[in-house]
């Protein structure tokens, strides 16, 4: 079990759809899992696919006790979800600011969905349902999105909110928030 390398954007897997987990409670699932806590761990991050370590399988891991950005936000359940299907519970659209451990030193504003219902297994094949709001709808969303190819860089709808952290916050585009590559922000 180990912490591997991050892949980064341009990396061609990146934009490939992932295959569904079929076989669950295996010691290589378990064992993917684990490695992808502990890149998570590694990169301080909130959120990992495992697209982001090269592995195309419709795997996602989430979760924080707490978020810098928002402090009033209730603490995400550290999750693994497996084969995940997201439905919008209603059309209303937030527009927020995402990093990705895949896309470093960036942040763009990407529209999601405020309230969304997911579903699908944890390791063991137990189903997982749940309904999440703000900032766990979006962790969900975008780590999701990479099981599809799609980097949030993709989801942008003006362009002009998409840049290097420190140079959207000192433009005054981008409330200050923590800008090392690998803050509590990072998915
Ligand atoms: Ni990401």
């Amino acid at each position: 079990m180990a912490a591997r390398s991050v892949l980064r954007m341009g990396e061609n897997s990146l934009f490939e759809s992932s295959d569904e987990v079929q076989d669950f409670a295996t010691v290589k699932l378990d064992s993917l899992i684990q490695d992808m806590w502990d890149t998570m761990a590694a990169e301080e991050g909130a959120g990992l696919a495992a697209p982001q370590i090269g592995v195309n399988l419709r795997v996602v891991i989430f979760g924080y006790e707490t978020n810098s950005r928002y402090p009033d936000a209730p603490a995400i359940d550290e999750t693994v979800l497996i084969n995940p299907v997201i439905t919008a519970l209603d059309e209303q659209i937030e527009e927020g600011w995402e990093g990705c451990l895949s896309v470093p030193g960036m942040r763009g504003l990407v529209p999601r969905y405020a309230s969304i219902r997911y579903s699908g297994f944890d390791q063991a094949g137990r189903p997982i349902e749940r309904e999440a709001q703000g900032f766990h709808a979006r962790v969900v969303q975008h780590e999701c999105d990479h099981l599809d190819g799609i980097l949030y860089p993709q989801r942008i709808r003006d362009m002009r909110y998409f840049g290097f952290c420190q140079e959207l916050e000192d433009s005054g585009l981008m409330s200050p928030q923590p800008c090392d590559d690998d803050g509590i922000d990072a998915l």
